[in-house]
């Protein structure tokens, strides 16, 4: 238990729970808000990933995020777009009905829209888009749901996949603990105490996620703050804006 060896599947996030408090699940969205910009390296993902096959591509791209939450993660990726002046549409998915409450609560850019539908039916539809996201999911799956999910993600996109993850680490666990209750006072009450422990005990090693999936996907760790990003880059024969493997040298 001490350095958390194995997955802690058993622990399970009240968010994930359809009965939880709504007021509280909003208020977590709104605390992922400032985790996921101080930890998720997504300026960094669009710099190195993104950003290169959407120049690629003259500038067009179909964006979806599966789980996307309280939405953060595709606003920021839409403004980074606007700024680049790319021309491209975002798509959020999420199981959860009230995280599309949320969102609708919320202003975006004219581009991203956001439904509550399962990622199986787009994958039916035939629909496709060019980068398919994810941040935060992978550790609320059971290892044979994530080997699906990484089947279903790459059957729908056109480009690239790239799942955005905390990385188990007894040093991000105790952080955690750590620092949550000082920061506590000035937040609101919310599932981000418990949720946010439970997610690094849930999460994955390094070697553990590329043990469930196949050659073609990459998982590259980042140090810090602890992260995990499990990547299918298509080669270029696929689609012309698609450039293989992006070397990655880490932060
Ligand atoms: C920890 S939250 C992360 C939300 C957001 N992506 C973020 O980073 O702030 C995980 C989200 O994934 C959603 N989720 C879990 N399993 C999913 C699945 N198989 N397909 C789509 N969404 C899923 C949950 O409903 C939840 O909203």
């Amino acid at each position: 238990m001490l350095w958390f060896k194995q997955r802690d599947i058993k622990l399970r996030e009240i968010m994930d729970d359809e009965k939880c408090d709504s007021l509280l699940l909003f208020n977590t969205y709104e605390f992922f808000r400032i985790v996921n910009m101080l930890t998720a390296n997504w300026g960094w993902i669009y710099r190195k990933i993104i950003r290169p096959r959407l120049r690629a591509n003259g500038g067009h791209g179909r964006f979806l995020d599966v789980g996307f939450g309280g939405g953060d993660v595709i606003d920021r990726l839409a403004l980074m777009c606007k700024k680049d002046g790319f021309e491209v549409e975002f798509l959020g998915i999420d199981l959860d009905k009230r995280a599309v409450e949320f969102v609708n609560k919320k202003s975006h850019l004219s581009n991203v829209h956001f439904l509550a539908i399962d990622a199986r039916d787009i994958l039916k539809s035939n629909e496709k888009y060019d980068f398919v996201i994810s941040n935060s999911v992978l550790h609320h799956l059971q290892d044979s749901e994530l080997i699906e999910f990484c089947a279903i993600t790459k059957g729908i996109a056109r480009c690239c996949v790239i799942h955005n993850d905390v990385a188990r680490s007894a040093f991000s666990y105790y952080f955690f603990r750590l620092i949550f209750p000082l920061l506590a006072p000035f937040i609101k009450k919310s599932f981000a105490g418990v949720d946010g422990a439970y997610s690094i005990r849930r999460s994955f090693y390094r070697e553990e996620l590329a043990s469930l999936v196949s050659k073609d996907w990459k998982v590259i760790k980042v140090f810090f703050p602890p992260r995990l990003l499990l990547t299918n880059e298509f080669p270029a024969s696929t689609n012309p804006n698609c450039q293989g493997e992006t070397k990655t040298k880490l932060k």
